[in-house]
């Protein structure tokens, strides 16, 4: 039986805990979260009182006790966890970002290389079978040499708010730029799809739409006392947004409400989950475009945005001989070798996994080869190497850098 801990039992924390449930040949013996609401929810999770440690410190004071962490606090928070369970001789699931700065992320890839600890990031994305029917298509040939890929990630208006706005990755330099943030799986999955090596970026992004600009007039800092019109009307308006959706998922960073009336919260005024959107001094950006240069010659572009309907990954990728093209959400790919019919493959029905929540069901597949990988190291088409997690940061830490340089060309060199 393997057996694992978790530290931060919030949004992913729980996550991973409910697929350890489903797990019959591992065990969760132990988590830690500073908040008391986390560990009654761990207890009811069937963990001994004595095994819900208040903290990752009082975790960590026990010595090595089981044969992995899952660390699953934020991520600013993840640096000094990663270093120390390393050193206790913990193997590691790290939740991504790995670190808020490159020097950070280079620290840990060297710890787990000088003492040889196995750390996968939690690049979900490519255990979703959609990207991994794009990777079989680039490695079969299908699609010729890869010359170009476009992808486009979709936030959606309201999730943007819950989590960029009020939420933990509100401020960037609290939490992470929000392209390391939101687009470190998207810049991890062109890079994984582009068989080549990524010498050059440059970005622009900015936070068009979330500052005092557009705050109508009649709003107020706290919805609480926004004018009734005005909140009534207000597509942000944090009455309608949140009591229906914390219950039934819990959002980063409001863990310690779950369980709470919402509503009471909100007429407090003590939560930032209570703020207006337009008042609430969030610096997180709401778009931003990047484009990447690749020494075979390939160029990738990635848009994120605020600003649509749906929370939804596009993407397409052309090569010399063919085309395939599809929304990550849907789960259908268009397939076209040039001069012949279009393929259409639903991806959908490759898998009895529902692919609807759990990134298409990347989390699922990323935590059984997370296992595998510590338990027999058995070689993975899709695992990704402590090294190429910290090459696609850093190509985010160089885009946001190129960002705030007004978009000058910025050289990736590890
Ligand atoms: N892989 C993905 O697709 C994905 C998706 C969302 C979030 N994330 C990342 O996962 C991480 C966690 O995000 P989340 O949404 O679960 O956040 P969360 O706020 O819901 O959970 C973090 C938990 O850590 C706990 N915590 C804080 N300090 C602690 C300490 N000293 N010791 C132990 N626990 C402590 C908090 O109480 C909280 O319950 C972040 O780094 C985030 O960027 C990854």
């Amino acid at each position: 039986m393997t057996k694992v801990a978790i530290i931060g039992f919030g949004s992913r924390g729980r996550m991973f805990g409910n697929l350890i449930k489903e797990d019959s040949d591992v065990e969760l013996i132990a988590i830690a979260d500073t908040e008391e609401s986390c560990r009654a929810y761990g207890r009811q999770c069937g963990i001994p009182e004595n095994m819900c440690f208040d903290s990752a410190d009082s975790f960590f004071a026990q010595g090595k006790i089981c044969d992995a962490v899952f660390i699953c606090t934020q991520d600013a928070q993840h640096i000094d966890m990663a270093l120390k369970a390393m050193e206790l001789g913990y193997d590691i699931c790290l939740e991504k970002p790995a670190a808020v700065n490159i020097e950070d992320c280079i620290a840990i890839r060297d710890t787990a290389n000088k003492l040889g600890r196995k750390v996968m990031l939690t690049h979900v994305l490519r255990y979703a079978p959609f990207y991994q029917q794009i990777k079989k298509a680039i490695d079969n040939g299908i699609l010729g040499e890869v010359v170009t890929l476009n992808q486009t990630e979709n936030i959606a208006y309201w999730h943007f708010a819950l989590a960029y706005v009020r939420g933990a990755w509100r401020n960037m330099a609290n939490s992470s730029p929000t392209i390391i943030a939101k687009c470190c799986h998207d810049i991890d999955i062109i890079n994984w799809l582009i068989p080549a090596k990524c010498t050059s970026v440059s970005s622009y992004g900015n936070l068009y739409y979330f500052n005092r600009a557009h705050a109508p007039e009649g709003s107020a800092d706290h919805c609480a006392d926004c004018d009734p019109k005005v909140r009534e009307s207000c597509i942000y308006n944090a009455y309608s947004i949140y009591p229906e959706r914390m219950n039934t998922s819990v959002i980063g960073g409001t863990a310690h409400l779950k369980g709470k009336d919402i509503c009471a919260v909100l007429d407090s005024k003590t939560e930032v989950i209570g703020k207006c959107v337009f008042r609430g001094g969030n610096d997180a950006i709401d778009n931003q475009v990047v484009n990447m240069l690749f020494d075979s010659g390939a160029t990738a572009h990635l848009t994120m945005t605020a600003f649509s309907e749906r929370c939804y990954r596009y993407i397409k990728v052309h090569g010399t001989k063919g085309e395939i093209y599809g929304d990550a959400e849907d789960g259908i790919l268009y397939l076209t070798e040039y001069g012949k019919p279009q393929q259409v493959i639903d991806v959908n029905k490759m898998t009895d996994r529902n692919l609807d929540d759990g990134h298409g069901g990347g989390d699922y597949f990323l935590y059984k080869d997370f296992i595998d990988y510590i338990t027999k190291d058995s070689p993975s088409f899709t695992r990704t190497t402590i090294a190429d997690s910290i090459e696609c940061h850093l190509m985010g830490f160089k885009a946001e850098e190129s960002r705030l340089k007004g978009g000058i060309p910025l050289e990736i060199n590890l």
